[in-house]
Parts: C-alpha cells; sequence; structure tokens
C-alpha cells in the first residue's frame, strides 16, 4: 500500500491530540489566536493554512458588507468559523471519514461554541432549501460560499472552481453528475447574497483589499 505522508502526523488513532479540558464556558468566546492555536494542535498542513485564510478573508468580506447593511451577523464569528473549516481536513485525508463532521465536533469539544461548528459542519453541501430574504446572509451559508470561491489559496470564480474539481474528482458519471448539481446550488446561493449585500459583481469579485486576517 502506498504511505499517505498524512498518516506521519497521526501515526495511529490513538495519536488524536487530547482535546480540551471540558471547563470551558458554553458559547465560550473564540478569538483568530485560538484558531491558530487549533491549527497546530490538529497538524494542520500549511497549504490547508493558506486555503483557510483566503477562505476566513472571503467570509468576513461578506459578513462586513452585511454588518454594513445593519444586518445581524457577528463578522468575528464568521472568520473564526472559516479559519477553522477544514480543521478535519488532514485526518480524515488520512483516515477516511467526513471532514466537516470530525472538524465541527472537535470545534465543539475545543470551543464550546455551536455557532463556530455550524459553519464547518455544512461548508461542503447545505442540505435543505435556501432561507428566504436577508437569513441567506447567515453563518454558515457565508462559510460555504466563501470556500467555494477559493481554489486553494486563489480567489476564482464559481466556475472555475467547477471545473477544477471536476478535473481532480469527477472520475465517474454519477460524481459529475453530482459535483454539478451541487455547483448549480451553489450559483442559487451566490445570486441570492448578491442579492441581499447589494453585491452587482459578486460573482467575479476577488475580494483584494477586503475582510484581511493577519498571517501568523
Ligand atoms: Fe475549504
Amino acid at each position: 500500500m502506498q504511505k499517505n505522508p498524512a498518516h506521519s502526523r497521526f501515526p495511529s488513532l490513538e495519536a488524536l491530540p487530547a482535546l480540551a479540558l471540558p471547563k470551558q464556558a458554553p458559547q465560550a468566546l473564540a478569538s483568530d489566536e485560538l484558531c491558530f492555536a487549533l491549527w497546530d494542535k490538529y497538524a494542520m498542513p500549511g497549504n490547508i493554512r493558506e486555503h483557510s485564510l483566503l477562505v476566513a478573508k472571503i467570509a468576513a468580506a461578506l459578513a462586513t458588507r452585511g454588518q454594513d447593511l445593519g444586518l445581524a451577523i457577528n463578522v468575528d464569528l464568521v472568520r473564526q468559523s472559516a479559519l477553522l473549516h477544514d480543521l478535519g481536513k488532514a485526518y480524515s485525508l488520512a483516515y477516511g471519514g467526513s471532514h466537516s463532521m470530525l472538524g465541527a465536533g472537535w470545534v465543539v469539544a475545543e470551543t464550546g461554541n455551536y455557532a463556530l461548528a455550524q459553519g464547518v459542519l455544512h461548508h461542503v453541501h447545505w442540505p435543505w432549501p435556501l432561507p428566504c430574504g436577508s437569513q441567506v446572509c447567515s453563518l454558515p451559508l457565508i462559510v460555504l460560499y466563501a470556500d467555494k470561491r477559493a481554489k486553494h489559496d486563489q480567489c476564482v470564480t464559481l466556475d472555475e472552481r467547477a471545473s477544477d474539481l471536476l478535473e481532480r474528482y469527477g472520475h465517474d458519471q454519477e460524481a459529475r453528475e453530482t459535483m454539478m448539481r451541487v455547483f448549480a446550488e451553489i450559483k442559487t446561493l451566490e445570486q441570492a447574497l448578491a442579492d441581499c449585500l447589494k453585491w452587482e459583481n459578486l460573482y467575479a469579485d476577488t475580494f483584494d483589499s477586503r475582510g484581511l486576517v493577519n498571517r501568523r
């Protein structure tokens, strides 16, 4: 069997980092520093850190616009949830399983903050109909959309991201059809966010000067 480099970070199931002591207050306030400490603890590789910084930048830009328009949205929480959205990726690449479920479980255990975990849990796919009106501008949907605009550490359009994923993972007809359906749903989300945030060229915006997150 070919050796998976991720196995050296988690040589066995028992090698998983111990979860934080359950002393933290429920719904504890998070911080960017806590997110970065969790990156270290869960051995997040450099390329996923770069990707997560970009997703956080895009998500923060969208949330800030929502806040400026008077919507009830917590920009810090959105940014921090985006920073953590791929926390479970390295482990699931090594051992399989759902990186979104694993990461969300770790985030709840580490922070006691369910809002942060919500963005992690739902960043791959939103299984329900989109909420109406301004409710679409919510933490999990913003993180999900931001992730679809980030190809590694590069901001791209949804079409570019879809063709990249089709090329890498569209191994059979069923996989391709599922991806096409998911991206059609994300395009609907993009339009709903653009309407809600009055952001005409959202589909092409590269967020260059918005939502900057301090690199470590
Ligand atoms: Fe991601």
